[in-house]
């Protein structure tokens, strides 16, 4: 299986429940990194599975695939409101070429084409890719988010807070 990754190739579609060990394989891909910038939910099987059948994430979630390599995906949670609210999250042997983009490109047309008043999104100011992309299709930062951390071991910065830094046991 090749891992370049050229967006044409990757077919975008609304995730099915076989999509789950698709999922779960992209989720264990992840960097730390990723996992630090990118927190909507664990990354366990269960909750690949719940994500594949639509119980996780109350909205539209979109994968991207290239034969069986699950690639991405994105979702606009809190699909009721005006304003859904974007993520995204693309494999890190994909990034870089254009997959990100063509994901949230196709999540905007999706809150579009369902009349939608805007779409929202949440993004730490270092995750510099994730804000070109966003930068890139019209985002703009509208109001900023602190992130405050009082820690009681005196380290003094620390952002992997996600459901899964705890989980893991790693947050310090
Ligand atoms: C954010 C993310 C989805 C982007 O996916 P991707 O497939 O790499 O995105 P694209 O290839 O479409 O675009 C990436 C852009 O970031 C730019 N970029 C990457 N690293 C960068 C850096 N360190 N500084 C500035 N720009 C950077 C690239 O140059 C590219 O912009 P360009 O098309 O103008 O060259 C991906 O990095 C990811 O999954 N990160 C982990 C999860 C995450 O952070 N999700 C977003 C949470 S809000």
């Amino acid at each position: 299986m090749t891992t370049e990754a050229n967006p044409s190739e990757w077919i975008l579609r609304p995730v099915t429940p076989e999509d789950a060990h698709g999922l779960y394989t992209l989720f264990e891909a992840m960097t730390q990194e990723g996992k630090a910038a990118f927190h909507p939910h664990p990354f366990d099987f269960a909750t690949a599975r719940a994500v594949a059948r639509g119980e996780q994430i109350q909205g539209p979630v979109w994968v991207a695939v290239m034969g069986d390599w699950l690639g991405g995906y994105g979702f606009l949670a809190g699909w009721k409101h005006p304003w859904p609210s974007l993520g995204v999250n693309v494999d890190p042997k994909a990034q870089g070429q254009g997959l990100g983009t063509a994901l949230v490109r196709q999540l905007l047309a999706v809150a579009r084409e369902a009349g939608k008043a805007g779409v929202t999104l949440t993004v730490y100011q270092d995750n510099l890719a994730a804000v070109a992309v966003y930068r890139a299709v019209g985002f703009e930062t509208t109001r900023a988010l602190w992130v405050m951390e009082l820690d009681f071991a005196e380290r003094r910065f620390h952002t992997n807070v996600g459901p899964q830094a705890k989980e893991k046991g790693d947050l310090r």
